[in-house]
């Protein structure tokens, strides 16, 4: 097979046989296909696109470029949730403890962030001691004990999706449906659980910028899921602006100690309750309406956060300083409202990409971050703010940061004189 009849054939709009994508996956595993040619086929992928059936194919293809994890050990039905990635998302650090304190194991690997979204795994090391990178008995024993683990991708799951999802964020290749649906399914079927609960972000935070392209997707990932053997729900959710008040590494997870602990922002609460009690759902534990009451008891009895702060003690970390603030970057600034008026609009992406000039994120793969750096969100879309009310206010180490993401967080505010009509935070489900 040649690579550059392959390339040629999508750049033509031809459909690939299971063996053309079987010789491409083959190709970036092996190194036998090089960036050039991977690259402009992903190219003539993100301008053609590619049916179910394709995308199906190159999906079991890339979950079997590397080992399966066998989580037989761990008994029970094991539960995962993926987000499609959003700004201030730290829905995981809530959802799956209650997930867990309702009976469900939860194993999960997380990833980094990158651009402007973040990432669970680099917010995680943010808790002092905390180890995200686990031996694979660790991570067992940490499921055995508290019901759930949060570990870094071991780099085995789906290896082919390391290469390509890299090639693609350097090729301007990210936003292509069968691509972002292969990519993440493909590390889902890898990853050993039985189910998976999606939450599919649309809005200008998000890959998909609304709400029906988020459904294309959505449903185009549960068809797949369920081909492969998988119980798969997906919950279409609003990312048009931050989730919570704040975006960054240790202040999320500050943020989302206090969501586990009775407090916190309405939104990030819903929304980690809505997962939680879908991925209980999927577990087969009950009806959802039961589901639900499982998940607000599992939270507000204080066993959610219990199960966390076990978590945490078994990799190292101390279970104590998840009740204290986190510290932050010495060095703040406050963003002033320059008028009075309505929030009308919060550019969600522009403000990730606020947060990465402080040094909270990173542009390129592997670039250190400053877990200390982050915003605090004051006011938020559909808020009326007064001339001198402080927006948001941002945290760096070094203070030479801060003036540009203060322009750029400015920059990401809309304001008007009417209060705008918001979307809701969960605009639907599909699956399940
Ligand atoms: N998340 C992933 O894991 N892959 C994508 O392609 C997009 C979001």
């Amino acid at each position: 097979m040649v690579m550059e009849e392959i390339i040629r054939k999508k750049r033509d709009g031809g459909k690939l046989s299971p063996e053309e994508i079987r010789f491409v996956v083959r190709g970036t595993v092996d190194g036998s296909a090089p960036d050039y040619q991977l690259s402009a086929l992903l190219m003539a992928i993100w301008f053609r696109g590619m049916d179910p059936e394709e995308t199906a194919c190159l999906t079991m293809e890339m979950a079997d470029s590397g080992p399966r994890a066998d989580l037989s050990r761990i008994p029970g039905f094991k539960v995962d949730k993926h987000s499609t990635g959003g700004v201030g998302d730290k829905t995981t650090l809530v959802a799956v403890p209650i997930a867990a304190a309702c009976g469900v194991p939860c194993p999960k690997m997380s990833g980094r962030g990158l651009g402007h979204t973040g990432g669970t795994a680099d917010k995680l090391e943010a808790i002092p001691g905390f180890r995200t990178g686990l031996t694979e008995r660790e991570f067992f024993e940490t499921v055995e004990q508290a019901g759930l683990s949060l570990m870094t991708q071991t780099g085995e799951a789906a290896p082919a999706d390391k290469r390509l999802y890299a090639l693609r964020d350097v090729t301007a290749t990210v936003d292509s449906l069968p691509l972002i649906a292969a990519s993440v399914m493909s590390k889902k079927i890898a990853s050993g659980c039985g189910g998976v609960v999606l939450d599919v972000k649309a809005g200008s935070g998000a890959f998909m910028p609304d709400v029906q392209s988020a459904q294309k997707l959505a449903r185009l990932m549960c068809q797949i899921g369920e081909q492969a053997g998988l119980k798969v729900s997906a919950l279409i959710t609003n990312m048009d602006e931050p989730l919570g008040n704040t975006v960054g590494n240790a202040i999320e997870v500050e943020e989302a100690m206090d969501a586990l602990q009775g407090g916190g922002p309405a939104d990030l609460r819903e929304l980690s309750l809505a997962l939680a009690a879908e991925m209980v759902f999927l577990a087969g534990k009950g009806s959802r309406k039961f589901c639900r009451k499982m998940a607000e008891e599992a939270l507000e009895s204080g066993r959610a956060f219990r199960r966390f702060q076990k978590m945490v003690s078994c990799q190292g970390g101390d279970p104590e300083a998840l009740r204290r603030p986190f510290p932050l970057g010495e060095f703040t600034m406050d963003i002033l409202a320059e008028q009075d008026g309505f929030l009308t609009r919060m550019e969600a992406a522009e403000i990730g990409r606020a947060a990465v000039l402080l040094g909270a994120g990173r542009s390129r793969k592997d670039e250190p971050i400053d877990l200390k750096a982050g915003i605090r969100i004051f006011k938020k879309t559909g808020d009326f703010v007064r001339k001198g009310d402080v927006l948001a206010e941002l945290y760096a180490s070094k203070e030479s940061l801060l003036a540009q993401s203060a322009e750029k967080y400015r920059n990401a505010l809309t304001f008007g004189t009417e209060k705008p009509e918001l979307p809701p935070l969960i605009a639907g489900r599909i699956g399940g």
